[in-house]
């Protein structure tokens, strides 16, 4: 373990406000936090970094008060205290943003905000407390557009997760928790949380802060602590004395080149396999064609709430478009998901748990959905290949535990994000809509994905990708189509424009 002298590390040497010693949390048949130390000042952004898998969520759901340690102890200003539900983590003055969106899509966004809280329930007075304060609160996270009144189940995961930030800081709480809060924003969205984080660090509040974004916590962490396979191996490290090279060998023992796998040069001849043309979506989306041919990645830059999302969602055929045509091979496809998956198309979805994942059913069938689905019309349902299918693509992403037996929702965030991911992989689709690949897959795993990814593309699947890091998309495709409101503004190679370019582009769009 590196421990740091603390009066090296911040001039400020003040008493703890948190502090959790030799936490333990050991699952039916996981230990998933084995002797956990971790020390949070009053003000300070401390990052909580790890792969896939560390611990970083468990341990701060035993904060919310979701999870109870297995041994050891959580002091608040050096007393020891138990923190039993949820509620009483809010009553001590911790508030926590999860990282698996859980907000209440029946509820509006004042309800949401203000659930369980006295003024949800208090009669019409109160309730119109709630939506004041929400607006409020909205107000100053930069969304003056959300109303306290919108249903949540309506909106896009970004807007959620501007609900969930919302709702913790209602709280007037000390200790704030942030479990990957960053994942499903876009770079406008990310300032303005990073914003809102210097706010209340300046205010005396702690932050705790996970992310797998490395320049993210060079550009707002104080101090980082390491969690690797459940213990801390690095706590109080300065961030402004740590090299990123450091912190990722720590992180996962190795030095990982965090690297694009280079492009093969989609030949001018190779031909179309996905063909949109003038494709819309009432107001959502309007006259967007592109062309992607076999072996190519064609990435969709733009911010969150563009549209790039409901144009993969079109194209799959879960929404129903008001203009245009998509076609594959040459064939038009039949509406509806029946007639895009019969075409060949997969999507991968952003919402992992909402859209994608079977919960409580084991890893290997949550990989094998599709296919063996497909295949067991024909005849029985063969297990053995079935979980042998599944582990050859465990083993290929890495994924962590390397078991297919386990219940998907025991597996970590970034793990859920790989199984999901497996599950194309081994159906071998024509087409293959991508969003968001990469959202909560630490840096290690991170390449494997886009060496797989290419890999496919190599094989000759049309690859469509959406990401909301603009590095990423220009790192991983041939081609990119800049999004703004709906419209694309560019198309080109993605070699031939940079971030700041497509940021200009985006912004020109939407103020035109
Ligand atoms: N309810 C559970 N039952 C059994 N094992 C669990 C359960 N919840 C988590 N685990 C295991 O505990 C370990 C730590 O998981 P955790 O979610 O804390 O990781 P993480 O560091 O947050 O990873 P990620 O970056 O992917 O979000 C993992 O091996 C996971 O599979
Ligand atoms: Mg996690």
């Amino acid at each position: 373990m590196v421990d740091v002298d603390p009066d090296r590390a911040e001039q400020r040497a003040e008493q703890p406000l948190l502090r959790m010693r030799g936490i333990v949390k050991q699952f039916p048949g996981a230990r998933a936090l084995d002797g956990v130390d971790l020390e949070v000042r009053p003000g300070e952004v401390h990052c909580l970094l790890g792969q896939n898998g560390a611990g970083k969520s468990t341990l701060i759901k035993i904060l919310a008060g979701a999870h109870q340690p297995t041994a050891g102890e959580v002091l608040l200003d050096e007393e020891p205290v138990t923190i039993s539900d949820p509620v009483a983590a809010l009553k001590l003055g911790i508030a926590t943003i999860y990282q698996e969106l859980d907000v209440v899509d029946g509820l509006t966004v004042a309800e949401n905000i203000y659930l369980g809280h006295e003024l949800a329930t208090g009669g019409v007075t109160r309730r119109s407390d709630a939506a004041r304060n929400t607006r409020q609160i909205l107000d100053r996270l930069g969304h003056k557009e959300i109303s306290p009144h919108r249903e949540v189940g309506s909106m896009p995961a970004a807007g959620k997760q501007i609900v969930s930030l919302a709702r913790a800081l209602s709280r007037d709480a000390r200790v704030v928790i942030m479990d990957e809060p960053s994942a499903v924003l876009d770079s406008e969205e990310v300032g303005n949380l990073h914003r809102i984080v210097r706010e209340l660090t300046a205010d005396g509040v702690a932050v705790v802060y996970i992310s797998h974004r490395l320049e993210e916590i060079r550009q707002l962490g104080d101090r980082i602590t390491v969690l690797k396979d459940g213990r801390t191996v690095a706590t109080g490290l300065p961030v402004a004395d740590t090299p990123t090279r450091e912190l990722i060998k720590l992180m996962t023992g190795r030095t990982v080149e965090y690297a694009f796998p280079e492009r093969s040069g989609v030949p001018e001849a190779a031909a179309p396999v996905l063909e949109v043309e003038g494709l819309g979506l009432g107001d959502v989306f309007q006259d967007i064609s592109l062309t992607v041919r076999a072996g190519e990645i064609v990435g969709l830059a733009g911010l969150v709430g563009s549209g790039r999302s409901e144009i993969l969602e079109t194209i799959y055929g879960a929404r129903r478009s008001t203009s245009g045509s998509v076609r594959v091979g040459g064939k038009r496809v039949r509406s509806g998901v029946d007639g895009a998956v019969a075409a060949g198309i997969g999507l991968a979805p952003e919402e992992r748990k909402s859209q994608g994942l079977l919960l409580d059913e084991p890893v290997y069938r949550n990989i094998t959905l599709s296919t063996f689905a497909r295949m067991a019309r024909g005849g029985l349902l063969d297990e053995r290949a079935e979980r042998a299918a599944a582990r050859e693509q465990v083993e290929a992403l890495d994924l962590r535990p390397a078991s297919v037996d386990r219940d998907a929702r025991t597996l970590s965030g970034g793990n859920q994000q790989k199984a999901l991911l497996a599950r194309w992989l081994v159906h071998g689709c024509r087409v293959l809509l991508l969003d968001e690949p990469t959202r909560g897959v630490d840096v290690g795993a991170r390449s494997e994905i886009y060496g797989l990814i290419r890999r496919l593309a190599d094989n000759g699947t049309a690859v469509l990708v959406v990401s909301s890091e603009i590095p990423e998309v220009l790192g991983m495709a041939d081609r990119v189509l800049v999004i703004s409101d709906g419209r694309a503004v560019h198309e080109g190679p993605a070699e031939e424009i940079d971030e700041h370019a497509v940021l200009d582009l985006v912004m020109e769009g939407s103020v035109a």
